[in-house]
């Protein structure tokens, strides 16, 4: 079976950016996959009164302008609907995931349709997926306590059903940029393809 891998770029850099260049190197693991690629950089539209309100409207009952409203966001999850792996470039920005990528997750979490509500607490609804995720940052040591990024990451893929989640970090760039890609570059290569 072909992989079917969405790749989603936070960075809002284009140029040198090093999340971009791990998330290539991790694609490039998947010769022969599908790829569709998500890049955040542009951003994205927040969400708003209209949109929860459509949101929170049954699908029968929802208007054509309701229906309108969620059609991005409709158009998102089903990327992630259709791609059993999720490759994602993730900076760490003020500590935490990109505003954009934050803007996405707020695109894709909707109760009935990528998680939902049961006696036992919410249950995601994207199963049988997996996610790397290539982290970049300049100071900050992933898991540290003051590393807002990576444990949000995994813990929203998880809400949503995908909880095989690798992560691939280049982290503290500034510090050893040598020896945090070498690391990286490991990582990558001891992916299960
Ligand atoms: C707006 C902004 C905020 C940043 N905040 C942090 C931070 O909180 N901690 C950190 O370690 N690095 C921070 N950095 C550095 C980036 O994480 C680092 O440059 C990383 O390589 C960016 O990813 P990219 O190379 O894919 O663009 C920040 C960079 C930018 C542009």
């Amino acid at each position: 079976m072909t992989t079917s891998i969405l790749r989603i770029d936070a960075s809002a850099r284009r140029t040198d950016s090093v999340s971009r260049n791990l998330a290539d190197r991790i694609v490039a693991r998947f010769p022969n996959a599908d790829v569709t690629m998500r890049d955040l950089a542009p951003g994205l539209p927040l969400i708003d009164e209209t949109w929860i309100a459509a949101n929170f409207t049954p699908q029968d009952e929802r208007s054509a302008e309701q229906h309108a409203i969620l059609s991005l966001s409709d158009a998102l999850i089903a990327e992630l609907q259709a791609a059993d792996t999720l490759v994602i470039g993730l900076p760490i920005y003020n500590f935490g995931v990109p505003a954009a990528l934050k803007a996405w997750v707020d695109q894709v979490a909707r109760a009935g349709v990528t998680f939902r509500y049961t006696a036992d607490g919410p249950r995601g609804l994207l199963t049988g997926k997996r996610a790397i995720v290539a982290v970049a940052s300049g100071g900050t040591e992933a898991g540290s306590e003051i590393d807002f990024a990576t444990g949000y990451i995994r813990h929203v893929l998880g809400f949503i059903g995908i909880t095989d989640v690798a992560f691939v970090t280049a982290d503290r760039l500034a510090l050893d940029a040598e020896g945090t890609m070498q690391k990286a570059h490991h990582q990558i290569d001891a992916l299960a393809a």
